[in-house]
């Protein structure tokens, strides 16, 4: 099957009981930016005004905060992982993540403290890239495994971070098994993007990392359209990303929240199907999952994310690789005077199905439930750019995964 396919949350509005996104809050969420604002380099990232899209697309404003410009990593994931390790080394020492510093943590003084220390983790690119990149400034060691079919230039970028990383015969859920495997027999530290039962810790500082990148978008919003956003797309792999952003939001805005839709692709839609599934619980996808939104391939749910996608997030879409590439070729070559945005597969997909959702005549009815419309204030987050240049340009150029009718 090749089709959108959309399910609203009836119960996120309602006054159920939801987990608690404390842990999300704005307090912790300015923890992580001022953290992250002491190393060199650190700057938000653009948000970006596409006013000629938001035009044609029918809505107040569109906007796209451009996480490519992320510390010259070309993607947003960095700020989970090294707000992870950061962390953990914090723990080591017994200091208040908010007493350090990103020139405390690389002083000779540190690594004597703390000792040899190796990371390793599972990754389709980017979050080993941010591993590698935080392992690297540290003076520490990384092992990074990479799912069958991962693109050599995610490799070798993760290689060059000075990281003994390989690509494996194994999807991605296996692969995390095999991290999880040798950090337990070698003693490394496993630098996860994902929870499960047992393993919540490190995730969790993974997921107020990203909150940095929510708190920036906020603040930028109201200073550029003087309001918030009134909808929030998120694109879900494991769902740790779009669970830190979705509780931020229900943290911060409560109720007010802003309508926060989950974007999956169809090959890999495992947040998707447990909202399917109605019966509370994560459930798997299995296989090759062989999307071209490699960031997002994760067939098993980040069990934490998962109860915030489940309990805050108003609807949850399952789309085609196409709508990836639509939105790809769509932010490469913007309309009227609009800037250009270099976003990758995973990185461009919440701007395609906008353009799905406004356009298409079949989707009227999610446009309806989402009520969005010429007052709607839309955000999306491209969480990459060009991370396989490869795939960019036969997407861009060649028009690879063409549009195709439903
Ligand atoms: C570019 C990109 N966007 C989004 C995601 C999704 O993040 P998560 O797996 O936390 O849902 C990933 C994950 O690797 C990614 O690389």
């Amino acid at each position: 099957m090749s089709t959108t396919r959309f399910i609203a949350n009836k119960t996120a509005r309602a006054a159920t009981q939801k987990v608690d996104v404390d842990f999300l809050s704005v307090k912790h969420a300015k923890v992580a930016r001022d953290f992250f604002s002491t190393i060199d380099g650190y700057a938000p990232t653009p948000l970006v005004g596409l006013p000629a899209l938001a035009a044609d697309l029918g809505v107040a404003s569109f906007h796209v905060k451009d996480e490519s410009k992320r510390f010259g990593l070309n993607a947003f994931k960095v700020l989970g992982c090294g707000f992870a390790i950061a962390n953990h080394i914090c723990e080591v020492l017994d200091t208040p993540i908010s007493e350090m510093s990103m020139e405390k943590l690389c002083s000779a003084e540190v690594r004597e403290a703390v000792g040899e220390i190796t990371f390793v983790s599972a990754t389709d690119g980017n979050h080993g890239r941010g591993v590698a990149w935080a392992a690297n400034k540290l003076g520490q060691k990384s092992v990074i495994y990479m799912p069958k079919g991962s693109a050599k230039a995610r490799l070798d970028n993760i290689r060059a971070e000075g990281a003994d990383a390989s690509i494996t015969d194994m999807n991605y859920d296996d692969a995390v098994r095999l991290a999880w495997q040798n950090s337990q027999e070698k003693g490394w530290v496993m630098v996860q993007d994902t929870a499960w039962d047992g393993y919540e810790k490190i995730p969790g500082w993974i997921m107020q990392g990203y909150t940095t990148l929510a708190f920036e978008a906020l603040e930028q919003f109201e200073e550029q359209e003087g309001a918030r956003p009134t909808h929030v797309f998120l694109q879900a792999g494991v769902g740790s990303f779009a669970g830190g952003v979705q509780g931020l939001l229900a943290a911060r805005y409560g109720d007010d929240r802003p309508k926060t839709v989950i974007v999956e692709p169809e090959l890999a839609d495992c947040i998707f199907r447990s909202a399917q599934a109605a019966d509370g619980d994560p459930h798997f996808v299995t296989g090759d999952m062989a999307t071209v939104m490699a960031g997002l391939a994760c067939g098993e749910p980040n069990t934490v994310g998962w109860g915030i996608l489940r309990d805050y997030s108003d609807g949850y879409i399952s789309c085609p690789d196409w709508v990836a590439a639509n939105g790809m070729r769509m932010l490469a070559a913007p309309k009227g005077s609009d800037p250009k945005v270099i976003s990758g597969e995973s990185g461009a997909v919440t701007t395609g199905i906008v353009e799905c959702i406004m356009h298409r005549p079949e989707l009227a009815a999610i446009r309806e439930n989402l009520e969005l419309d010429e007052s709607s204030r839309v955000l999306v987050i491209s969480t990459e750019g060009d991370t396989d240049p490869e795939m960019y340009r036969r997407i861009t150029w060649y028009g690879a995964y063409p549009e195709v009718d439903e």
